[in-house]
């Protein structure tokens, strides 16, 4: 059997997904064969610009692979797929020998557009990567992170050369990532709320004149200035003071709460190994 390769990209702008209609009778993402000498990134951007007129950016970490039989052709398909993000649309419009039309969908949308089955199972692959993205277009995100109070945090050292700032970001997007990976729903404006501002304490911890008692204190410290400068939910409230269980015996009462406790538990983790190899 004769192998063929593929590759291509599933972009994202704005939150939605472009998906494109073959000539050849299906819809799905744009892609092309790999060229003599190629990457396969190389081929993904190429035939990206040549199918749809757009530049694009690859994510070459989110790499994903699957591979099918054109029988009666003794093929061996492979097809490799990169997330990417639009540089330059000044050109977008279709190369009309091979794509007979585009859509830009809603995310929750391109499943069911899609007309292979194999197509679908690695679209819900890439969604659940994608989703980790959608920090950007949180109203909460956007919000808080430009808001000049929080942006104070910049100045407090976290773990090493982390600023609290940073752990913060750091936290919302693991909290997304978490929830979804282990299935527990939350409210997605309200969990980035509380994640963003669960250390919001406003003071440098390693200083000699901060509050005593640090660890078992700033949860408290934190959720009434969060209270203060940006109003919260009881349970947003409550969320941020117990974020140091089992330290401060705050039992987590909300799914937000839980998935606050484990993801920052995750970050400064990894804030602590990354500083150690320094
Ligand atoms: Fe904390
Ligand atoms: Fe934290």
């Amino acid at each position: 059997m004769k192998i063929e390769k593929a590759c291509g990209t599933v972009i994202e702008k704005n939150g939605k997904i472009l998906v494109v209609y073959q000539q050849n009778g299906f819809w799905g993402f744009p892609k092309g064969h790999v060229e003599a000498g190629e990457t396969e990134a190389e081929t993904a951007v190429r035939e990206t610009f040549e199918e749809t007129g757009l530049w694009v950016e690859l994510n070459e970490q989110n790499r994903f692979e699957f591979s099918y039989d054109i029988k009666d052709k003794n093929i061996h398909k492979v097809v490799v797929l990169f997330t990417a993000r639009v540089v330059d649309d000044s050109r977008f419009s279709a190369q009309v020998e091979e794509i007979a039309e585009m859509k830009w969908l809603e995310q929750s949308e391109v499943e069911n557009a899609l007309t292979y089955d194999d197509w679908k199972a690695v679209w819900r692959k890439i969604r659940t990567v994608l989703k980790a993205w959608e920090i950007n277009d949180s109203e909460s995100f956007q919000k808080i992170t430009h808001d000049k109070k929080f942006l104070r945090t910049k100045n407090y050292i976290q773990h090493g050369t982390v600023s609290v700032y940073e752990h913060s970001i750091s936290v919302a997007k693991a909290s997304l990532k978490i929830s979804r990976k282990l299935h527990i729903k939350v409210n997605t404006e309200s969990m980035i709320k509380v994640a963003l501002l669960h250390d919001y304490f406003l003071y440098d911890w390693h200083d000699k004149n901060h509050p005593r008692m640090h660890g078992f204190r700033h949860a408290n410290f934190a959720a009434k200035n969060a209270m203060r400068d940006f109003g919260l939910t009881e349970k947003e409230y409550k969320a941020i003071r117990s974020h140091m269980f089992p330290l401060n015996l705050r039992f987590p009462t909300s799914r937000e709460a839980l998935v606050l406790t484990l993801a920052d538990k995750y970050c400064a983790t990894k804030e602590t190994i990354k500083n150690r190899k320094h």
